[in-house]
């Protein structure tokens, strides 16, 4: 850890806290030593996460509970954390989910609440964060995106434009924030195995598909703090993920285009039992 800051433990916000890779990036953290703030919606999860931690890391745990669909939720997370003097080093900008719907056949307050959770949240928890790392000169933003944001989008799909996005911005931010001292990096996962795919409504995707394509939220996470600590934009985690990253990047579009599935429909039937 850097000088400015030895004097109290560092203290890391965690958003999608209670499953998958946002549980394994607090467990992570926990046991480097790291003060934690966990959030998403579901309390009691969250609450028996950080009463595990404290006991097994010695550290502080704190949860907030919010839904980052509400535009709102930011800002309360923030006004509590100053209310109890607690400052934010490290924001792992994790909660994430899929759509079942395209943008044709979904409601539309069902795609602008999406959107909250996956392009607007992120960006916001970032901007309240940022002027008390940039202050304290050390900090660590790392931003679950995903190999997807390398893919051609299934047809109406919003999940691959959204990790574009957020791959993008997130390589921007890290440039602006060269030489003060936080580091910004986009963490680009492929498969992994997390409750992602059941809230999709497909559990039994990964029985269906080659194990090899698959990795455990434990090892992205070591690999993503690994290449946030070195500040490096991006990083696709696992050497399977790398490999499809770079076919992607050597396909020209419209045969990328013919690989992937030809509809969201056709993911869902290949997942289900
Ligand atoms: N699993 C994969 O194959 C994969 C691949 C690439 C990228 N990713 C990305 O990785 C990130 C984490 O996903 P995961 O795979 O770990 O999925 P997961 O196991 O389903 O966890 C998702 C987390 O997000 C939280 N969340 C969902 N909706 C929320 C809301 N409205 N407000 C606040 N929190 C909310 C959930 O908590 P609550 O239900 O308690 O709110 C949960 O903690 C996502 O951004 C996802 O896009 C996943």
């Amino acid at each position: 850890m850097e000088e400015s800051t030895k004097s109290r433990r560092r203290t890391a916000l965690v958003t999608g806290a209670s499953a998958g890779i946002g549980e394994a990036f607090a467990a992570h953290l926990a046991a480097q030593g790291f003060d934690l703030v966990l959030t998403s919606r579901r309390l009691d999860v969250l609450q028996s996460l950080a009463e595990r931690l404290q006991s097994e890391h010695q550290i502080d745990c704190r949860v907030i509970p919010a839904d980052l669909t509400d535009p709102e939720s930011p800002r309360r997370i923030f006004y509590e954390l100053a209310r109890d003097e607690i400052e934010i080093d490290v924001l792992v900008n994790n909660a994430g989910l899929g759509l079942q719907e395209t943008l044709l056949t979904h409601d539309w307050r069902e795609i602008a609440a999406f959107m909250e959770i996956m392009a607007v949240a992120w960006l916001h928890l970032s901007k309240l964060a940022l002027p008390g790392m940039l202050d304290r000169g050390y900090g660590r933003i790392a931003n679950v995106a995903s190999l997807a944001a390398f893919a051609p989008e299934p047809p109406g799909s919003l999940y691959s434009g959204i990790k574009a996005q957020m791959v993008t911005t997130s390589r921007g931010l890290r440039r602006e924030c060269l030489g003060t001292g936080v580091h910004v990096t986009a963490v680009c996962p492929g498969y992994t195995h997390t409750e992602f795919h059941s809230r999709l409504g497909i559990p039994e995707l990964p029985n269906k598909m080659p194990r090899w394509m698959w990795q455990n939220a434990d090892a992205v996470v070591s690999e993503a703090w690994r290449a946030c600590e070195r500040n490096r934009p991006v990083v696709v985690t696992g050497k399977v993920n790398k490999v499809f990253r770079l076919l992607l990047a050597l396909m020209p579009d419209g045969l990328a285009e013919k690989c992937m599935p030809k509809s969201i429909s056709r993911i869902r039937n290949r997942g289900r039992d």
